[in-house]
């Protein structure tokens, strides 16, 4: 999802742009990691590829670890070695939810699942290889070409099935375009930091969300059943509260991203138009 938004802006704006599907580019291999950059020799590198199968990580920590910590290292490694940029993504997943306010980069992350744990394994990973790394954390995306719950429940409201809504968790949504946007700002940037990336606004609960999506379609409020995160018996634990906010973006002179209600106008506008 966020890999698509960044190379259709990075197009845009007249980069030449490579890049590479899991079959192209395994980052969990690092030899194969080394080849691609001697033949690309990459000014900069975003990296968007990640195990991101939160549930399924539980199970399979090896493949998550080898794609969301060793990847991110190996990436790191080659960018030292080719001078280029690097821009990683990394998740609020890393942080316990406990927190009632905005997590900033003062909190101390302290990952609850395993994708969690492999994420930070990967910033840190990243950081000591490439002390040059950008990490991005960002959360509840939502984007052409998701498959997560926050892309794809306004296909099933328009289809008029029943979905459950999570009134007691909260994050902050982020449309993939408005990240990519940022991810290439960044990149430029090229500033060592921990960047926290999202939709300005004050957050929202998954319930929140799925009534903004029925507003803004004329979707039926009905379907929506309230419930409490509690009640969903999900392999992963997940933060009940991961909302961001970034201490640094504005110091840097990097204006807020749009508020992600408009940002969530802006995809269900270009999908009505589809
Ligand atoms: N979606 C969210 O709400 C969210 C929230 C916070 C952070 N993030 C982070 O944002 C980034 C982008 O997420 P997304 O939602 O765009 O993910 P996505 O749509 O699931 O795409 C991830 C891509 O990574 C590829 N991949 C997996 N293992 C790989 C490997 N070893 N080598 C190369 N490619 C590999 C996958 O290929 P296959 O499909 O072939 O496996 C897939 O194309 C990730 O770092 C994710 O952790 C996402």
């Amino acid at each position: 999802m966020v890999a698509r938004a960044t190379i259709k802006h990075c197009q845009a704006i007249g980069d030449d742009v490579s890049a590479f599907t899991r079959q192209e580019l395994d980052i969990s291999n690092g030899e194969q990691v080394f080849e691609v950059f001697a033949r690309e020799k990459p000014d900069a590198v975003i990296n968007c590829a990640a195990y991101t199968n939160v549930d399924g990580a539980e199970t399979n920590q090896d493949l998550c670890f080898a794609a969301n910590a060793v990847g991110v290292e190996n990436l790191a490694l080659a960018s030292k070695k080719y001078e280029s940029a690097f821009v990683t993504i990394s998740t609020d997943y890393v942080f316990d939810g406990a927190k009632e306010e905005f997590y900033t980069q003062r909190d101390t992350p302290n990952p609850q699942s395993v994708y969690g744990k492999s994420k930070l394994e990967g910033e840190i990973r990243a950081r000591n290889a490439y002390a040059r790394s950008i990490i991005v954390r960002s959360g509840w995306i939502f984007g052409d070409d998701g498959t997560n719950f926050l892309s794809v429940m306004h296909e099933l409201l328009a289809d008029r099935k029943q979905i459950k809504a999570i009134y007691d968790a909260y994050g902050t949504p982020t449309f993939a375009e408005d990240l990519a946007t940022r991810l290439r700002e960044l990149a430029e940037l090229d500033m060592p930091c921990i960047f926290h990336v999202t939709n300005s606004g004050s957050g929202a609960s998954y319930e929140e969300f799925a009534r903004k999506v029925c507003e803004i379609k004329g979707f039926d409020k009905n379907l929506l059943d309230s419930v409490s995160n509690n009640t969903l018996k999900r392999p992963a634990p997940r933060p009940k509260n991961s909302r961001l906010a970034c201490l640094f973006s504005q110091k840097f002179g990097l204006s807020p991203l749009p508020n992600w209600e408009k940002a969530l106008e802006v995809f269900l506008k270009v999908k009505r138009q589809k």
